[in-house]
């Protein structure tokens, strides 16, 4: 059934959110539930411990994405994915230079239980990184379509010490998460650098899409949407400029459970508190309004959150729940 561009109906079934984040100075995945089915109140799981830490890489996960089963994974699998940086034990330049150009993945069949670690080299060797990896079912291809942000170095240039491309999208399609086809641009703004890009499906035909991304070059988040699917045209809220608001990185987008056509972001403040809530009822018309705070834990950062169910929110209770 083909439902209507943002015309999907608040899902009953859907009673509660689960947040993967990381903390400012911890790269590691944290697990925060909803309070019931409130999109703007969160506590922390696994009682404020890390739910994953990596052992391979860096040691440091940072911006983890959980990413839904699709297909004949649908409601059976999902995957975490995840960028593989500790900034203690590096710089940002350096970082950009002979960064990882691997992502982390770990996978579970109840949201529960995370098994199967795993860090798959995903990018050319002229890749300086690969940033803020997410991914989601693209049902046109079948495969998962796998996102990412890297700069890229001449390839005479094999230490990677002279300047860099602007930053660019990046993607791949996989099917299991172990073999990715070859990279390839998704989004190039160039000259401006484009990092951190979040896609929030509206409907369940792969038609109509928004997507966020942080303009790294002037510091500000922006909203796009198609209507003609993933590599659609798509149209930039707000006029070329526009903006939902500077000094942030790390759009999470999710769907309210409970009010019709309402879209949630989480906008990272990373010079100030970490994540911070908006809303809108009219994201196309680039209409957004700071949303309460005063339930939202401070000093989350880059992540990701998914509506869930009760059987899945039940065993999140019990497994990490205090
Ligand atoms: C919730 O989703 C899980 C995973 O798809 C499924 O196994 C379970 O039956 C669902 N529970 C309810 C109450 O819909």
């Amino acid at each position: 059934m083909v439902i209507p561009d943002f015309g999907r109906r608040a899902d009953s079934s859907l009673v509660g959110y689960l947040g993967a984040f990381f903390l400012g100075a911890d790269p590691y995945v944290y697990f925060y539930l909803s309070n019931g089915n409130d999109p703007l109140s969160f506590k922390a799981l696994n009682q404020g411990q890390p739910v994953l830490k990596p052992t391979k890489g860096t040691g440091g996960v940072r911006d983890p994405a959980i990413v839904q089963g699709g297909g004949s994974e649908a409601g059976k699998k999902w995957y975490i994915v995840g960028t593989d940086l500790d900034i203690g034990k590096t710089n940002w330049d350096a970082s950009q230079r002979t960064g990882s150009r691997g992502i982390f993945v770990w996978e579970s069949t109840d949201l529960v239980n995370w098994v199967n670690e795993r860090l798959v080299t995903v990018e050319d060797a002229t890749a300086g990184m690969v940033w803020a990896p997410e991914a989601i079912w693209d049902a046109s291809k079948g495969q998962y379509l796998v996102h990412w942000a890297s700069k890229f170095y001449s390839a005479s240039d094999t230490s990677h010490t002279g300047t860099p491309s602007n930053i660019r999208i990046r993607y791949s399609y996989t099917s299991d998460f172990k073999t990715f086809t070859a990279p390839q641009i998704y989004i190039d703004n160039s000259p401006t650098d484009i990092i951190d890009l979040d896609i929030l499906p509206l409907d369940s035909s792969g038609t109509s899409y928004l997507r966020f991304m942080k303009d790294e070059t002037a510091k500000t988040v922006f909203m796009e949407s198609s209507t003609n699917g993933l590599f659609g045209s798509w149209v930039r809220a707000g006029g070329n400029s526009g903006i939902i608001t500077s000094q942030v990185e790390g759009p999470a987008a999710y769907r309210d459970n409970q009010v019709e056509n309402k879209v949630h972001v989480l906008l990272d403040f990373y010079g100030g508190d970490g994540y911070r809530p908006y809303e809108s009822t009219e994201p196309k018309s680039n209409q957004w309004t700071a949303s309460s705070r005063s339930a939202f834990p401070t000093n989350l950062r880059h992540g990701s959150v998914l509506p869930i169910n009760q059987t899945l929110y039940n065993a999140l209770s019990t497994k990490w729940g205090s």
